[in-house]
């Protein structure tokens, strides 16, 4: 019988229960999950902050990796390794914070070799999005050598790999975090310079000196505006998260006067084939990777602790959760 974190519209909202497998939802394929772990997202699900959650009660946790036990569905058999990330799992569909979940096959990606699915976790759903970025950016023609690339929130679980995997796929990474005590980790991770969050908080000029080719944002708000404004000339945004802000108090300029592109990355709804192909260049980046980042590895009793402590600014790099622990 497996035990699961769930949370209900009374208190307290985040309960350790033991369910019967009849409990689960009926759906094609059981996983034993073998890991799962803390997203902005989820942070914002366990606490209640926002409206994450549709229906009660639910188990929370966007994204798991694990090993099917059984399914009614042809494309997966026991034994198989899978990864799952977005559909709305987590938010309108049970998830990942259990020892084990019964999920539709169609929100399942094969675990690609040689990546175990610690490993796959440890990228999670932030992985994968700072993958995607990277992806799209490179698409709409960035380059290495166009010039810096800045990443915000780089202390966190997306702008930290996003610092990662840009810096190994040979750009000038400039990381932008609000916490100085990461900036020698932040380095390590490959960014070459590092500059304090303070210093793009206030309201700055339609258009301002170009500093950057590329960027990956993950806050949102008066940020990603200032950060519009400094562009270089034909400058690709991924706009990817909103950390700081939803809003984005910005105006047309460095579009129409720097042909600057702000392009969106979901990790959510996106087709099996993008999310297949963003999971085996991931599968494919050396481990030296995987060893500067810095994780904190937790119980499902840990994970309203860690939510709280994720919201308030308190965490970096990635927050793994074994079920079982
Ligand atoms: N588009 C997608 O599909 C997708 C997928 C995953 C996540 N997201 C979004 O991306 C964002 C980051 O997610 P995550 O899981 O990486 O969260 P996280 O680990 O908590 O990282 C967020 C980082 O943002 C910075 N930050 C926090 N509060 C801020 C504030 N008030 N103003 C400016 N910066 C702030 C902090 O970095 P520093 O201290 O280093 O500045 C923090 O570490 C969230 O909004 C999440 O919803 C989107």
């Amino acid at each position: 019988m497996p035990r699961a974190l769930m949370l209900h519209d009374d208190a307290p909202r985040a309960r350790l229960e033991t369910l019967d497998e009849s409990q689960l939802p009926e759906r094609a394929v059981r996983v034993a999950i073998d890991y799962s772990d803390l997203n902005y997202k989820d942070a914002m699900a366990v606490t209640g902050h926002g409206k994450i959650v549709r229906e009660y009660p639910l188990v929370p946790g966007i994204d798991f990796a694990g090993t099917v036990t059984d399914s009614t569905d042809a494309r997966f058999a026991a034994d198989d390794r899978v990864i799952l990330t977005g559909w709305g799992v987590g938010e309108r569909h049970w998830g990942g914070f259990a020892e084990a979940m019964r999920v539709d096959a169609d929100w399942l990606v094969p675990c690609p070799q040689p990546l175990s699915t610690r490993q796959a976790m440890l990228f999670g759903t932030a992985g994968l999005t700072a993958m995607l970025s990277v992806m799209r950016l490179k698409e709409a023609g960035l380059g290495p050598g166009d010039g810096p690339v800045v990443v915000t929130g780089a202390s966190g679980g997306v702008g930290s790999w996003a610092v990662s995997i840009l810096a190994h796929e040979g750009f000038e990474v400039h990381a932008i975090t609000g916490k100085p005590e990461q900036n020698a980790w932040l380095e390590a991770l490959g960014a070459h310079a590092i500059l304090s969050r303070a210093n793009f908080e206030s309201r700055g000029r339609p258009l301002e000196s170009t500093q950057w080719a590329g960027a990956v944002d993950t806050v949102g708000g008066q940020i990603l505006a200032n950060l519009l404004a400094q562009m270089n000339y034909a400058g690709k945004v991924a706009a990817v998260g909103l950390a700081g802000d939803a809003a984005l108090p910005t105006t047309v300029m460095p579009f129409i006067l720097r042909g600057v592109s702000l392009l969106g990355v979901d990790s959510v709804y996106i087709p099996f084939d993008r999310r297949r192909a963003a999971w085996q260049r991931i599968a494919a980046l050396p481990n030296a990777l995987l060893s500067h980042m810095h994780v904190e590895e937790v119980g499902l009793d840990d994970v309203p602790d860690r939510a709280h402590a994720m919201l308030e600014g308190r965490t970096h790099g990635r927050v793994l959760i074994d079920p079982r622990r």
